[in-house]
């Protein structure tokens, strides 16, 4: 490489030294100077100040083009101006109530009728959390204890469903997590049928949880449509509950995300990200008879023949009227504003693989719709497994020359585009890649 890392490094310390004091200061009072460890990277984060649209900028004054877009929460970009209007207005009304309010029912009608499997809806607070409450209602329903992930799937912190994210997959992704709890969980490899069937025959399974489409761990790696109807059925015959983690697709690859875009629907679904419009959120959807799990009302029912779910945040007035504003928007759009980003990422996929190919850099851009993901391999990506071959190196090194040009995207895998992005942002991308590609041919 002409340019070494450390003087990619070097440039990167060049233009951020606010960002420098403020990680200095920070890390005397937290780990790693973050409050989330996926966020620390070398040298250090660079501390935000502001967010509009496509654009993202940090204390010291410079702007970037946002490829991260809080870690695709924001779909419509940042600060969207119905999004910023409806929180200002529930904001001067209360921040919390701690009893039931208009906007949960209303946000969770939308979500039913945009959600295919949707038929009851529990609002949470993050994604981790809606994974936790899944899988406690799919082993209440089923009064089974042992659930299947995929190997490479990212599910959130909790626990039982924190095995397995990245490689090496036989070692525990945690210190703190006790054995016993993971022993629960049949880490299966992704997209083969065979595996599950057999994990199915030779345990007693609640549920199969799945990401459609690969976020954190592999972004933009997808299942197959025969395998997702695979899945499906074997659920069915097996009375497992199906949970699709739509945490990331839900509203993305579609307005009825994941299992609107491949036709299979799960039932359960859970929700997070784009839901909340840029604010705290969780969601657990599914279908009426496993959701009644949760419903400590009905008659003759006792405290632990019921699936116990809520918190002080869930259905948060705030939260819930940017979720509001922001899931009008994509509905009213009926299609056409997750057919725009699905373009813009088929442009980048398709220029960025020209590039690399021209180049003769072993790298591809890869995912479906609008899903993304850019790892240094020519390798097959079918499955987490291929990224054994992945240049780890190289693909921070992209990352870090992106962001001292002006490309925000630190080195996590997920790569997002929201219905902000113009076209000349999309062209930035691929030129400052070729750069980099230029610079460091041997
Ligand atoms: C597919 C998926 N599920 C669950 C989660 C956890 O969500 P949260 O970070 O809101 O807890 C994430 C977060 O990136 C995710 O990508």
């Amino acid at each position: 490489m002409k340019m070494t890392m450390s003087e990619l490094e070097a440039e990167y310390i060049r233009r951020s030294p606010r960002s420098k004091q403020l990680f200095d200061l920070a890390c005397k009072l937290t780990p790693a100077g973050v409050h989330s460890n996926i966020r620390f990277f070398k040298p250090y984060p660079l501390f935000a100040a502001r967010g509009e649209g496509s654009k993202i900028s940090d204390v010291d004054g410079n702007e970037y083009i946002d490829y991260v877009l809080g870690q695709g929460a924001l779909f419509l970009g940042h600060a969207h101006p119905n999004v910023v209007k409806a929180v200002q207005e529930q904001a001067a009304k209360g921040s919390i109530y701690a009893t039931a309010n208009e906007l949960e029912v209303k946000l969770a009608h939308k979500v039913a009728k945009m959600i295919p499997c949707a038929e009851m809806v529990r609002f949470a607070n993050s994604g981790t959390e809606a994974l936790m409450h899944a899988v406690r209602v799919a082993r209440a329903y089923t009064k089974r204890d042992k659930i299947v992930k995929f190997e490479g799937a990212y599910h959130g912190f909790w626990d039982d469903l924190y095995v397995g994210v990245s490689l090496p997959f036989d070692k525990p992704m945690s210190s703190g997590i006790p054995s016993s709890v993971a022993g629960n969980t049949l880490l299966l490899e992704f997209n083969k049928l065979e595996v599950v069937e057999r994990a199915v025959r030779e345990n007693q399974v609640a549920a199969i949880v799945v990401e459609p489409v690969m976020g954190a761990g592999g972004s933009g790696i997808a299942a197959g449509v025969e395998y997702l109807k695979g899945l499906r059925e074997i659920s069915t015959d097996n009375g497992i509950a199906l949970i699709f983690d739509e945490v990331i697709t839900g509203f993305r690859m579609a307005p009825g995300g994941a299992q609107q875009y491949f036709g299979v629907v799960p039932d359960l679904t859970t929700l997070g990200k784009i839901l909340g419009g840029g604010y705290p959120v969780g969601a657990l959807a599914g279908k009426r008879e496993i959701m009644q799990t949760i419903d400590p009302t009905k008659e003759g029912v006792r405290r632990w023949e019921c699936a116990q779910h809520g918190g002080t945040f869930c259905g948060n007035p705030i939260t819930m009227a940017a979720g509001l504003a922001t899931l009008e928007e994509i509905d009213r759009a009926g299609g056409q504003l997750n057919n725009r980003v699905a373009r813009l990422c088929g442009k980048i996929r398709k220029d960025l693989n020209d590039l690399f190919l021209r180049y003769r850099v072993k790298a591809r851009a890869i995912g479906v719709g609008p899903s993304l993901g850019v790892f240094f391999t020519d390798g097959e990506l079918k499955d987490a497994r291929g990224l054994l071959s992945n240049d780890e190196e190289k693909r921070v090194a992209h990352c870090i020359w992106l962001i001292t040009k002006g490309i925000w995207h630190p080195p996590i895998k997920g790569w997002y585009v929201s219905t902000a992005h113009k076209d000349a942002d999309i062209q930035a991308l691929i030129d400052k890649t070729e750069d980099f590609l230029k610079t460091t041919r041997s």
